[in-house]
């Protein structure tokens, strides 16, 4: 079976160029540029990614935090919450882990230099769906992430012990015979074919982020490919969840133009959703009508759309005072502005994207994958935290979170400096195959519309069971080559993660947060209680 093979390329590890470190950091959004600092204390630290440090999911955030930062909060509301959401599978020892670090690790980025908004001398706080409190910290208005990334990578750029790599895709996690991760082979992306190179490491942290690319319509950066979870899945890491892929209720429709975020805390505030008709519908799905959780908001615009026979619903926020949006959501503002939309005269035209992968590589509560070395945090990692659904603005906490700890392990652990490295030789090749060469673009359009279509907001059995057919077609003419740069491996990547994703949807035969199955609509508590876990 050519998804079953163990590396995407040739390897002779003599003789390719080989870099050596303690900790090795694959990926830069707030997981990664967290866990580099932590680990750098005491250890030498890469930290490759495959385009600039400012090219992540964390960048473009917009809502914010959550955290309780409010006096009239409690952490056993932020818990509750989380654990609601997380409609049954959520791990609660991991969710009270998470929302209790959460004001210190906050306070310490705002001494850093992040510039969080505040009222009165303390951290302002808003609303998202599915919060019972005011609790999500935001900075300079709807530019969080942009605030936040750029204090931790003054911080890492500053720091001797961490050495940057920009433009490096990595394509495969290297392991050992006793499947110990001992680093990576990737290549620089501006390098020509044949300049690959392995780096060798103590530990290995994925932060790699996550999948929106697989879909048509998302809110994710051209980077989130899935690229870290096919290499666990390859290396035989335990991946589970893969099913719970969020879609984000409102991103900015404009036909031809690529879907824009429009945060969530804009209904936080106020914004309400009204169909092509003029009419207000949330209430018809949710007593808490726009308030309502992420998936219920998304599956109640689609139904809407079906039944107005609409592309897209609209949000209104003419009531707001025009210079008030302007400097409390700048970002969105001047996209709007771009698109000719007056936001105090016109309706901005939304519907739903992917925008977050729930699922990923299994982890333990300090950041441990199944493999020994082998560590993941943020987006990519399942740590238990958002069960079947995320709140809103509760991932880049836990990216802050499971940073930290996942530094920390690594920059304490006894065995985590070079000399305890046993890298051992690796020589792999792959043979030829004389099947028709697809092209590489081609097939991964086809693949984002498919999964758009058939493994989207709404899934049943017999798109599901197609989708795995046509990826599994084209598997047998992707898989089997060897490709000599980043748009062939990527689409290998991606071609592996839908297929673990779409049979996990499949599998799960009940609706649960995000996953939602129109022939099996109910929750089924006795069978489906669980995390479905997927290794190689
Ligand atoms: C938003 O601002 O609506 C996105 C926040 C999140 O996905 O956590």
């Amino acid at each position: 079976m050519p998804e079953f093979r163990r590396y995407l390329v040739n390897i002779d590890s003599i003789s390719t160029h080989q870099l050596f470190t303690d900790c090795l950091m694959v990926g830069a959004g707030i997981a990664g540029l967290r866990a580099a600092i932590e680990a750098s204390k005491h250890r030498n630290v890469i930290i490759v990614c495959k385009d600039t440090l400012e090219n992540s999911n964390t960048w473009k955030a917009q809502g914010g935090i959550a955290s309780v930062l409010d006096k009239t909060d409690t952490f056993e509301s932020h818990i509750a919450d989380t654990i609601n959401t997380g409609c049954g599978i959520g791990d609660e020892s991991v969710v009270d882990f998470v929302v209790r670090q959460g004001p210190e690790l906050i306070e310490q980025l705002f001494r850093w230099g992040a510039e969080f908004d505040q009222i009165d001398g303390r951290i302002a706080t808003t609303l998202e769906g599915g919060h019972s409190h005011p609790r999500i910290a935001h900075a300079h208005g709807d530019e969080t992430g942009r605030i936040i990334a750029e204090v931790l990578i003054r911080k890492v750029r500053q720091n001797p012990n961490i050495k940057i790599m920009e433009n490096f895709y990595t394509v495969d996690l290297l392991t050992n015979d006793n499947n110990e991760c001992v680093g990576i082979i990737g290549r620089d992306r501006r390098s020509p074919p044949g300049t690959d190179q392995i780096i060798w490491a103590a530990n290995t942290i994925l932060a790699t982020g996550g999948a929106g690319q697989l879909y048509r319509e998302t809110t994710n950066p051209e980077v989130a490919t899935g690229d870290g979870v096919a290499m666990a899945y390859r290396a035989g890491a335990i991946l589970q969840d893969l099913e719970f892929m969020q879609f984000h209720p409102t991103t900015l429709y404009v036909a031809g133009a690529s879907r824009a975020l429009i945060t969530e805390t804009l209904r936080g505030e106020g914004a309400v959703l009204l169909d092509n008709g003029g009419r207000r519908f949330m209430k018809d799905y949710h007593e808490s009508a726009e308030l309502a959780p992420r998936d219920i908001v998304s599956r109640a615009i689609l139904a809407q759309m079906l039944k107005t026979i609409s592309t897209h619903v609209y949000l209104d926020v003419r009531h707001f005072d025009k210079e008030h949006f302007a400097k409390r959501f700048p970002h969105i503002f001047e996209l709007c502005e771009s698109f000719d939309i007056d936001v105090s005269r016109n309706l901005i035209p939304v519907r739903p994207s992917a925008h977050y992968m729930i699922g990923g590589v299994r982890t333990d509560t300090s950041g441990k994958t199944s493999i020994e070395s082998l560590y993941a945090c943020g987006e990519i990692a399942s740590t238990g935290l958002h069960g079947a659904n995320r709140l809103g603005s509760n991932s880049l906490l836990e990216g802050l979170v499971f940073g930290k700890i996942a530094g920390q392990l690594v920059s304490q652990c006894k065995e985590a400096g070079i000399a305890h490295i046993k890298h051992p030789l690796i020589k792999y090749q792959i043979p030829h195959s004389d099947r028709t060469r697809l092209d590489a673009a081609d097939v991964t359009n086809s693949l984002r519309a498919l999964m758009w279509r058939n493994v989207g907001i709404t899934r049943t059995v017999q798109p599901l069971s197609e989708a795995q057919e046509i990826i599994g077609f084209w598997q047998r003419y992707v898989m089997d080559k060897i490709f000599d740069g980043p748009a062939g491996w990527e689409c290998q990547n991606m071609l592996t993660v839908s297929l673990l994703m779409t049979r996990a949807a499949e599998q799960r035969r009940e609706s649960r947060g995000v996953h939602f199955r129109s022939d099996f609509p109910n929750t089924d508590d006795k069978r489906f209680k669980k995390h479905i876990e997927i290794t190689r």
